[in-house]
């Protein structure tokens, strides 16, 4: 069984035919290649498969792609064109990410650079402390939170 739904994907709308159980995670790198979102626990724990929903963090292995029909989705691949500065500007944040170092394996890069943008939309962590706590749900295995704490500061400053 296939269900249709359309969702607007970095910027694209896009009509597509998933079944029932496709996670929005398995929708973008399985169907539509965006392999820039990652899988680490695949149940919610980790964070690497953040993108945002209508502007908002949403842990996308936790997302069934049904659920999202009419929604605005931008994965890591789309960040830049957030710029507003044209597809070849990265993003703020992703220019903050190189200037601190705010990465070793780069493997939760993706769900910390769009949960920072989540972030920012929420609007509503100041402190250190708060984005810190605003980004616990983005675990980092090489442990590089100082520095994403530096460059999340840095762009929100
Ligand atoms: Fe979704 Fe870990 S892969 S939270």
């Amino acid at each position: 069984t296939r269900v249709g739904i359309s969702l607007t994907i970095n910027g694209q709308r896009r009509d597509l035919q998933v079944a029932p159980w496709t996670t929005l995670l398995d929708l973008l790198r399985e169907h539509l290649d965006l392999t820039g979102t990652k899988k680490g626990c695949d149940h919610g724990q980790c964070g690497a498969c953040t993108v945002l929903v209508n502007g908002t963090r949403v842990n996308s292995c936790l997302a069934l792609a049904v659920m999202k029909d009419g929604a605005e989705i931008t994965t890591v691949e789309g960040l830049a064109a957030l710029s507003g500065e044209g597809r070849n500007s990265l993003h703020p944040i992703q220019e903050a990410f190189i200037e601190h170092d705010a990465f070793q394996c780069g493997y939760c890069t993706p769900g910390q650079l769009c949960s920072s943008v989540g972030l920012m939309n929420e609007g509503h962590a100041k402190s250190r402390d708060e984005i810190r706590e605003a980004m616990s749900g983005n675990i980092c295995r090489c442990g590089a939170y100082t520095n994403i704490v530096d460059a999340i500061e840095d762009v929100m400053g």
